[in-house]
C-alpha cells in the first residue's frame, strides 16, 4: 500500500470525515507512510513518528509550502499566506511566541476562569427556558468567540461585526472556493483590517489593558510591525475559535454515544479535567498538521528530500495501539494520557489552557443544566461540516428528557 487511493481514503467525502479512524487503523498497521495526492505529502500515522517529527524543528520546518492552496487571485495580504508563529521557524517563531506566551500561561488563564464559566452559564440559561437546544449554535460556537472578543477588547456593540469578520477570516481557501466567494472574503477582510487598525491607533493614544492594548505596548518595545500585530489577532481567531467549538461538539457527541462515561462524569465532576484530556485524544478537533523537510529523511524505506511535506495525523497518533490501551474506547479516567491533540514541542498549542477552560465551562454547564441530555435528532442525521482537518459537527440538537 503506497497511496491513499488504494485504501479508499478520500478526505472530501462525508463518510470519511464522519469516521476517519477506520482508515487510520489501516494506515498504522499496513502503511505507516502513505502518499496523499490531496494533501501533496506523505502521511505519517504512528504516534512515535509524528512525535519524532514535531520534536525536531531543526530538520522539519513549519514554513509550509503555501502553494498547496490556490494562490489568491489578488495580490497582497489574504490572512492565510501571511506569516505567523504557526508557520514560522526559530528565530522568528521564538520572537512571536514570546510576545504572546505570557497572556496564555495557566496562571493568566486561571484569572479568566470565573468569567468564562459565567459566559457558559448564561448561554445555558437560555436553553433552560425551552429545554431543547443545539449544542453547536447555542453553546459551542458563541462561547469561544465571546471569550476571544472580550480578551482582545472588542466592545459589546461591535460583536456582531466581529463575528461576521472572524467567520470570513477563518474560512479556508480551498480548491472549490469560487471567485465570488473570494471577492466577498477580501471585502470582509479589508473591513476587519480597517477595524483592527483603528483599534490599534486608538490604543496608541489611550493605552488599554486588553490584549490588543498590551500588544500595542509590546509593539513599541519589540519593534513588532502593525502588519505582524494584525496577523496575531487573526491567528488567534483562526486557531482558537473553530478548534474549541469542534472540541465541545465532539466531546458532547462522544458522551451521548458512551452513556456509561456520561453517567460517570455526572457522578464524579472531579474527573472533568481528565475527561477533557480524553476528549482531546479520542476525538480532538485537529486531525493533522504538517512539516516540510529541510534535509533528506527516510521512513520505512521511503526516501524523502528537502522540500517534501509530511502530514502528521495527530488524530491517528492518539489512537495508536502501541501507546494507548484500548485506544478506541472513551475512558475519562485514562492515565497516563499523553495525547497529541495540541501538538507537541515548540509549536504546542498556545491556547491550550484557554481551550481546556472553555471546554470545561461548557461541559460543566451542560451536564448541570441538562442532566438528562439526549439526542434530539436521529443519530444518522448528525452531519459533519465539509472540512477534514478542523473536523466538527454542523448541528447537534439535544433535549433534556
Ligand atoms: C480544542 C481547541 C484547540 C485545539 C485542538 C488546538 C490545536 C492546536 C495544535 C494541534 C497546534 C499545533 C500546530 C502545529 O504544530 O503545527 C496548535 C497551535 C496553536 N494554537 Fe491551538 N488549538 C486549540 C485552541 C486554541 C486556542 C483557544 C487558541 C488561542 C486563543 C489557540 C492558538 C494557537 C496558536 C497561536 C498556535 C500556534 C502556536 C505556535 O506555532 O507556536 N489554539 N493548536
Amino acid at each position: 500500500l503506497v497511496t491513499t487511493e488504494e485504501i479508499g481514503f478520500n478526505p472530501f467525502l462525508h463518510d470519511v470525515i464522519a469516521n476517519p479512524h477506520r482508515f487510520y487503523k489501516i494506515m498504522r498497521r499496513e502503511a505507516p507512510i502513505l502518499w496523499s495526492a490531496d494533501f501533496r505529502g506523505h502521511m505519517l500515522s504512528r504516534y512515535e513518528d509524528i512525535r519524532g517529527v514535531l520534536r525536531d524543528p531543526d530538520r522539519y520546518s513549519s514554513e509550509r509550502d503555501r502553494s498547496r492552496y490556490p494562490p489568491p487571485r489578488r495580490r497582497g495580504d489574504d490572512g492565510i499566506t501571511s506569516r505567523t508563529m504557526l508557520n514560522s521557524d526559530p528565530p522568528d517563531h521564538t520572537r512571536f511566541r514570546r510576545l504572546l506566551d505570557r497572556y496564555f500561561t495557566p496562571r493568566a488563564v486561571s484569572e479568566l476562569e470565573p468569567h468564562v464559566h459565567e459566559i457558559a452559564d448564561d448561554l445555558l440559561a437560555k436553553a433552560r427556558e425551552t429545554g431543547r437546544f443545539d449544542v453547536m449554535e447555542d453553546l459551542a460556537v458563541p462561547l469561544p468567540t465571546t471569550v476571544i472578543a472580550e480578551l482582545l477588547g472588542v466592545p459589546t456593540g461591535d460583536r456582531a461585526d466581529f463575528k461576521r469578520w472572524s467567520d470570513a477570516v477563518t474560512q479556508p481557501l480551498t480548491p472549490t472556493t469560487t471567485e465570488e466567494e473570494e471577492e466577498h472574503r477580501f471585502a470582509e477582510l479589508n473591513e476587519f483590517n480597517a477595524y483592527l487598525q483603528a483599534a490599534i491607533d486608538a490604543r496608541r493614544s489611550r493605552p488599554t489593558d486588553d490584549l490588543i492594548g498590551r500588544l500595542v505596548a509590546a509593539r513599541e518595545e519589540d519593534a513588532l510591525s502593525d502588519q505582524e500585530l494584525l496577523s496575531f489577532v487573526r491567528l488567534l481567531l483562526v486557531a482558537g475559535n473553530e478548534t474549541t467549538t469542534n472540541l465541545i461538539g465532539n466531546a458532547t457527541l462522544a458522551l451521548l454515544r458512551n452513556r456509561d462515561q456520561l453517567e460517570l462524569l455526572k457522578a464524579r465532576p472531579d474527573l472533568m479535567d481528565s475527561a477533557i484530556e480524553e476528549f482531546l485524544r479520542y476525538d480532538g478537533s485537529v486531525q493533522f498538521t504538517s512539516r516540510v523537510l529541510k534535509e533528506p529523511a527516510s521512513f520505512y524505506g521511503v526516501d524523502l528530500g528537502p522540500g517534501d511535506s509530511v502530514i502528521l495525523i495527530l488524530a491517528s497518533g492518539n489512537r495508536d495501539e502501541a501507546v494507548f490501551e484500548r485506544p478506541d474506547e472513551l475512558d475519562i479516567t485514562r492515565s497516563p494520557n499523553r495525547h497529541l491533540g495540541f501538538g507537541d514541542w515548540i509549536h504546542i498549542c498556545l491556547g491550550q489552557y484557554l481551550a481546556r477552560l472553555e471546554t470545561k465551562a461548557a461541559m460543566t454547564a451542560l451536564l448541570r443544566d441538562m442532566p438528562q441530555i439526549e439526542f434530539d435528532t436521529p443519530a444518522e442525521e448528525i452531519r459533519y461540516r465539509p472540512q477534514f482537518n478542523l473536523r466538527g459537527l454542523t448541528h447537534l440538537p439535544v433535549r433534556n428528557s
